[in-house]
């Protein structure tokens, strides 16, 4: 696939077949995340792979954390909400957790935070070439130090970034109208 082509018909996908994810087209696309730009070449990004085990604990937690924080409600109300969370983790094929080891003055952590997003690009651009669809996900679950410590990560010493939700999709949305180039850009004399 042509680099335009992958750029411009990426999508988010969050909607995935039943299909395992083939495990060597992840470690590709993985691999590509490494040859991110990232000054001082810190290589901050680490990726936790999930297995089967820790997928389920995590969504184990993602349940019980969404119950807890139900607010009003009833015991069956706290559990739909608690199945539903569950349910929503498990529906991903493949989960593969993206950390930013903390390091150095809060410029060095500002540029290894964006080198990681940029890693984080260049694996959702090589999974789509691969025919896989990726979610980044940043919701609550990603700062809940339940799923740290699950996760075997110590947050004094790592930031976990995003959950990436992989698979084959099932649909891939239409694309999401972006500003005119014009409208974002300054043309100094
Ligand atoms: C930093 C970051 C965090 C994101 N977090 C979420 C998220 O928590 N949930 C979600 O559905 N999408 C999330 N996304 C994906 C965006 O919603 C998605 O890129 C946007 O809707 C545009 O769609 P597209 O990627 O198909 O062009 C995130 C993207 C970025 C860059």
């Amino acid at each position: 696939m042509e680099v335009y082509e992958a750029i411009l018909s990426r999508r988010s996908i969050k909607h995935f077949t039943s299909a395992p994810v083939e495990v060597a087209a992840i470690d590709r696309a993985l691999a590509a995340g490494i040859w991110a730009q990232n000054h001082h070449l810190t290589q901050p990004w680490r990726f936790s792979v999930l297995g089967p085990q820790a997928h389920r604990a995590l969504a184990t937690a993602n349940g019980a954390v969404a119950a807890e924080a139900v607010q009003v409600g009833d015991d069956a109300m706290r559990e739909r909400v608690r199945a539903g969370a569950e349910a929503k983790y498990l529906s991903k094929p493949l989960i593969v957790v993206v950390s930013c080891v903390l390091h150095g003055s809060e410029l060095d952590r500002r540029e290894d935070f964006a080198a990681t997003c940029c890693a984080i690009q260049n694996i959702q651009l090589a999974a789509w070439d691969e025919g896989l669809g990726m979610q980044w996900s940043s919701n609550n679950m990603t700062r809940h130090p339940r799923a740290a410590a699950l996760l075997g990560i110590n947050p004094a010493e790592e930031e976990i970034i995003a959950f990436l939700y992989f698979g084959y999709p099932a649909e891939t949305p239409p694309a999401q109208p972006r500003k005119a180039l014009d409208d974002v850009t300054r043309r100094l004399p």
